[in-house]
């Protein structure tokens, strides 16, 4: 079995290397993002493992058929970027990796900290000696109402978290979740956009939760409410966004994803302009906290993806259940 990484961190090949020689898997690692400039470098590979950044889609998928590929691993939870259905159609299994969810879950609250106590602003001022208070003023999450958009893994590590907080949790979820009952009140998302002061994402991204959060939405939410996106950019409208900021509407926003950063994030740019002027615009105010797509970079959950990447790949071959198969 021979398999070509794409997007290859220098932090993630020594396991992905020791997985495959464990797993008796022949690996070559690039740090090409799979597109069809870079398709050819899978000739005579059976599978290929990549990251986020890449649109996998009928055109790439039926040159990598053609070159003979018929595995595909994403090593991420999300899989919004592939086409299954074409992938499917010629014949390709394709999985997912898992990793432990607190990692994505604890950098949330990070985020809704940071939000709520103005820490950004803090932060510019301490660097150059200003140690002033005024404008800082900030809310406890303990007084708060916190909606979680989505009860799976992340969403319920997330409201385990919060549990020590103190605040009232609503959450809304295709069915409720057994455990968390009593714990959260589940709702309709309705519910969460009018009752909620703050709100945490954790759907994937699909043609149902596209743009969830968009004018219409934010139109219904409390004014000064703040919003939490640590899942897919393409949940939340950005020009939504950048008009609920730019009124005073949205109170805050920890964004560590956003709409068009494929190409972007992960990626040193300081010598260069922005191609997303949107994030650029975004990035300046006071009340808007973006991270670099990292929510999920610790050392477990890398670990997780680069393991599960090949091992997914190995057992769909070798005709043993996948959990992760799409
Ligand atoms: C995911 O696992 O879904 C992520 O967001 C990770 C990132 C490397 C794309």
């Amino acid at each position: 079995m021979k398999i070509l990484a794409y997007e290859v961190r220098d932090d993630e090949r020594a396991e992905l290397l020791r997985v495959a020689d464990e797993l008796g898997v022949e690996l070559s690692c690039t740090d090409d993002v799979p597109s069809m400039d870079t398709a050819d470098a899978a000739a005579g590979f059976d599978a290929a493992t990549f990251l986020g950044m890449g649109t996998i889609d009928e055109r790439l998928l039926t040159r990598w058929h053609e070159l003979g590929v018929r595995f595909l691993s994403t090593r991420t939870v999300g899989h919004n970027h592939i086409e299954l259905s074409a992938a499917h159609r010629l014949g390709m299994r394709v999985c997912n990796a898992g990793y432990p969810p607190e990692g994505v879950a604890e950098f949330t609250v990070m985020l809704m900290l940071l939000t709520l106590r103005n820490y950004k602003p803090a932060l510019w001022r301490q660097q150059v000696n200003d140690y002033s208070l005024s404008g800082l003023m900030g809310r406890e999450l303990s007084s708060l109402t916190v909606g979680i958009v989505g009860l799976g893994r992340i969403g319920q590590a997330v409201a385990r978290c919060l549990s020590g907080f103190g605040c009232t949790i609503l959450a809304c979820n295709p069915s409720p979740v057994a455990a968390f009952e009593g714990q959260v009140e589940f709702c309709d998302l309705d519910d969460i956009f009018l009752r909620s002061d703050l709100i945490t994402l954790h759907v994937p991204l699909t043609d149902e939760t596209h743009h969830m959060i968009d004018a219409a939405a934010i139109e219904r939410m409390k004014p000064g409410v703040v919003l939490i996106n640590c899942a897919r950019g393409g949940l939340a409208d950005t020009d939504a966004l950048i008009a609920g900021i730019e009124s005073g509407h949205i109170g805050a926003l920890g964004m560590d994803v956003i709409e068009g950063e494929e190409g972007i994030t992960h990626i040193d740019h300081k010598t260069e302009i922005l191609s997303n002027p949107k994030m650029a615009y975004l990035r300046q105010f006071p009340n808007v906290v973006l991270t670099q797509h990292m929510a999920f970079y610790t050392l477990a959950d890398t670990r997780s993806m680069a393991r599960e990447g090949i091992r997914g790949i190995v057992d769909m071959a070798a005709g043993r259940p996948c959990p992760r198969e799409l």
